[in-house]
């Protein structure tokens, strides 16, 4: 099968930016992305400034896709509050995880993230003190849990140091890595995600949410 022939599989990309105008990094990425027309770009700050956000559209949007994007500055060593409350909202039990939460299986989880501190500042003698994987868990986690496979983040470190032309490269292998999504070589070896399964008790009955909506 030649390459144009091939369907280009469905790709949600979930940006959140509290700020964009500020923005030196993101938003070129969200504008590379949006160059690429089988990605789905939903910029969650800009469809929710009230953070009422649509639950069902947005169940609907990641359901469909095979990889799902967070492109985010890290806030406070993790994402910024909108994105957190959409997984909070739109990850249900009974639908992303636990009991018939099937809904992400299978599917791929990637982070795109930007950090202020240099790479040097996460380690354990800079300010950060922290190799920057040690944030990466709860992400990690939240993928599992929901049967999705972590592929290896995308990180630009420094991002207000970084010269015009470090950033254009960025862009650059952001949108060639959409592009060859889902050839990347390093998913060859990948495992499947490990089973996380919930007991019940551990969250509130499914009914209740259902009723909360
Ligand atoms: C409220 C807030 C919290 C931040 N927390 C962190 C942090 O924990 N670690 C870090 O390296 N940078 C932090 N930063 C810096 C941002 O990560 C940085 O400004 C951003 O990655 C730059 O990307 P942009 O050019 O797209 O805005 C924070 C910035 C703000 C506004």
């Amino acid at each position: 099968m030649d390459e144009f022939a091939k369907p280009a599989p469905g790709v949600v990309l979930l940006a959140a930016h509290p700020n964009w105008r500020e923005s030196r990094v993101n938003r070129l990425l969200l504008d590379g992305a949006r160059t690429l027309p089988w990605v789905q770009v939903r910029d969650l700050y800009a469809s929710y400034p009230d953070y009422d956000i649509d639950v069902p559209a947005e169940q609907e949007a990641v359901a469909a896709a095979s990889l799902v994007v967070l492109l985010h500055p890290v806030q406070w060593y993790s994402m910024p509050a909108l994105m957190k409350l959409w997984l909070d909202e739109v990850l249900r039990y009974g639908w992303a995880y636990g009991p018939h939460g099937t809904a992400l299986q299978g599917k791929d989880l990637w982070l795109v993230a930007t950090t202020g501190g240099t790479e040097a500042s996460y380690h354990p003698q800079g300010y950060n003190r922290y190799f920057f994987d040690a944030f990466l868990p709860p992400y990690e986690q939240t993928a599992a849990l929901c049967g999705m496979r972590f592929l290896p983040p995308m990180l630009l470190h420094g991002a207000h140091r970084v010269s015009a032309e470090e950033i254009a490269a960025h862009v650059q292998t952001f949108t060639q890595r959409l592009g060859s999504y889902p050839d990347w070589p390093e998913l060859e070896d990948m495992p499947a995600c490990p089973a996380c399964d919930v007991p019940q008790g551990d969250r509130p009955a499914v009914h209740d949410q259902a009723a909360a909506r």
